[in-house]
């Protein structure tokens, strides 16, 4: 297992980005679950994925609760709305000030803002790093704790969540990324008592 302790200063510097949108729910499990995938895919860059992950949503944090969620989350193209490109751009701004404070280098940062930048509005994931950001962020969704979340987010019930992330299985980028939601999902539906509920 990497020690991960070296990012506690970037974790300490989003801080007070974290307190938008659950990112401190949200964050935390999805680098958990970065990290897991990291272990399965020596290419891939740990230190570009891990800061990647950590910093990808703190630009919610520039945008009102009350439009993430009509706009964001519950109109019909949520995903190439106005907010969310605003939430990519202002992540690639705050999250160049955190790297940049925290004494990262210019080649890291750019990288870490290239998977930021159009991170849910871009079609197609640029290289191995990406797609494991990619499946990282997805990947949380899956667990109970972001099915409540988000069931709350989408304006719908655990099940009706459930179901909807069970038709979007298929766009895991990885393999591996897609087989850990498919075993997280069935556990959340046992203790959650989907079958019923
Ligand atoms: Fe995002
Ligand atoms: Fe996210």
């Amino acid at each position: 297992m990497r020690d991960l302790s070296l990012y506690d200063p970037v974790w300490r510097a989003a801080e007070p980005y974290m307190r938008a949108r659950k990112n401190d729910v949200h964050i935390p499990l999805s680098f958990a679950w970065c990290q897991k995938l990291l272990a399965l895919h020596p290419g891939a860059d740990a230190d570009i994925c891990s800061l990647a992950i950590l910093l990808h949503d703190i630009g919610w944090y520039s945008i009102d609760m009350e439009r993430i969620l009509t706009e964001g989350f519950r109109s019909e193209n949520f995903l190439t709305s106005d907010v969310r490109v605003l939430h990519e751009i202002e992540g690639v701004r705050l999250g160049t000030e955190v790297l940049k404070a925290t004494g990262w280098s210019e080649d890291v940062i750019a990288q870490v803002c290239e998977i930021i930048d159009g991170h849910d509005t871009r079609s197609t994931p640029h290289h191995l790093n990406d797609r494991i950001v990619r499946d990282s962020d997805k990947l949380w969704r899956y667990e109970v704790t972001g099915i409540s979340v988000a069931a709350d987010w989408f304006g719908t019930t655990p099940g009706g969540y459930a179901d909807r992330i069970e038709g979007e299985l298929h766009k895991f980028e990885t393999d591996h990324g897609r087989r850990m939601a498919e075993e997280a999902l069935d556990i959340s539906r046992a203790q959650l008592m989907l079958h019923v509920l």
